[in-house]
């Protein structure tokens, strides 16, 4: 549960209390996604993406670069990832979604990176074993989103190390501790292998370029959290003579709980892909709402949307279709519509997806090595 009191906190490893994203965009010196930037993306997407047109991606940088540098003929790659710790949730399908959607429009490259030497390092109780063995294991969830097996390498950080380490070095040469120290929030005790890890997460924005000898700009959807490894990797590109990555952030969804991002370490607000269709039920059955206490305050006040996880899940996920969310929020606000019923309706969809999600995964087996970047 996140306190509005709790300071907010932001990295890679923490994300606590209220999240301010206007905050956010001027701590972190990001940009905001304008209407102007909006317009532009159209013209080469079509439709503008739900993720896009709802605001979920909220800042970038140097995305309209991006764009001239597309408009101008020139290719890009795009970069995302995973820290293997666990199984994979709703969450962290945000980005991925987004990500093959840029893949269709733009028909760009992906190269993506599972850093289970990330997670083997953070976690004072994992072996190397246990986040390799969950690499693999949430490979199948990104394949599951549908990207195109030509155009998308997965990287296994332990397993490509050969590859990965002659670029790593490089980039490592030129960050110094305070630098990591500062962007990270590590002290004296933290160690060593964490204090060079930013030089790993930061290869795969120039991995196109160092095996290519071309210089190919890179755009990096995720969300907001993995923004210190940009910044101290943008410091780093021109010095290696490349481009400096760009990124498209997006905001984090909502735990099933009262507040706080969706997050592993609280399961019970979390709905795994692997969830059984009837644990995600249950799961949405207790969640938090923006309901009132009884059925005859709801009718006579309405319930409030903008704090409750169930129509979050409709406005960043679910619902498509602009109209229907919209009648949804108005019959939420009026009381027409109560939390009891919007959950059944919310659990099916949920149930429908994850079906459809876990058979792709169980298909995905049989393409995972196809999918796999192998020092290549
Ligand atoms: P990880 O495994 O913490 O998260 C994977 C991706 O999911 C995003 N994310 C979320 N997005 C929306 N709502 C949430 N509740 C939520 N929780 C997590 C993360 O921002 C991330 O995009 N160090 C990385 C792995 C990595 C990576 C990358 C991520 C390596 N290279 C390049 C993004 C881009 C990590 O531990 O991610």
């Amino acid at each position: 549960m996140a306190s509005d009191e709790e300071e907010m906190i932001v990295t890679p490893w923490t994300v606590s209390g209220k999240i301010d994203y206007s905050r956010l965009i001027e701590e972190f010196g990001t940009q905001p996604i304008t209407e102007d930037l909006l317009k532009r993306i159209k013209k080469h997407t079509g439709k503008l993406h739900l993720q896009l047109r709802r605001g979920l991606f909220f800042s970038h940088r140097d995305l309209d670069w991006i764009l001239d540098m597309y408009e101008a003929g020139r290719r890009f790659v795009l970069y995302t990832g995973r820290g293997p710790s666990g199984p994979v949730h709703i969450g962290h399908l945000v980005p991925w979604i987004f990500t093959k959607h840029l893949q269709d429009v733009f028909g760009s490259k992906l190269y993506f990176q599972m850093t289970d030497d990330e997670k083997f390092l953070v976690n004072p109780d994992f072996t190397l074993e246990k986040s390799t063995g969950f690499a693999y294991d949430n490979a199948l969830d990104v394949i599951a989103v549908g990207f195109d097996v030509d155009k998308t390498k997965i990287i296994m950080d332990v397993e490509d190390a050969g590859t990965i380490y002659k670029i790593a070095v490089k980039v490592a040469k030129r960050i110094t501790f305070s630098t990591i120290k500062a962007a990270f929030g590590l002290t004296e005790s933290s160690n060593i292998g964490i204090i060079f890890f930013p030089a790993i997460q930061a290869v795969p924005c120039f991995i196109e370029s160092e095996l290519t000898g071309e210089n190919v700009p890179c755009l990096i959807p995720a969300a907001i959290d993995q923004d210190p490894y940009w910044r101290v990797t943008r410091d780093v590109a021109p010095k290696l003579g490349y481009f400096k990555p760009a990124q498209i952030h997006c905001k984090f969804l909502p735990g099933l709980g009262r507040g706080g991002k969706m997050s592993a370490s609280l399961p019970e607000t979390c709905i795994f892909t692997t969830d059984l269709p009837e644990v995600a039920e249950k799961k949405i059955w207790n969640a938090f709402t923006g309901g009132k206490p009884t059925v005859k305050e709801q009718k006579l006040h309405g319930g409030d949307p903008s704090i409750c996880p169930i129509y979050y899940y409709d406005y960043y996920l679910f619902e498509e279709e602009d109209e229907k969310l919209n009648e949804t929020y108005r019959k939420c606000r009026n009381g027409e519509l109560l939390c009891g019923e919007h959950k059944i309706m919310l659990a099916e969809k949920v149930k429908r997806f994850l079906k459809e999600h876990q058979k792709k995964r169980e298909k995905a087996k049989d393409v995972l090595d196809d999918f796999l970047f192998k020092n290549r």
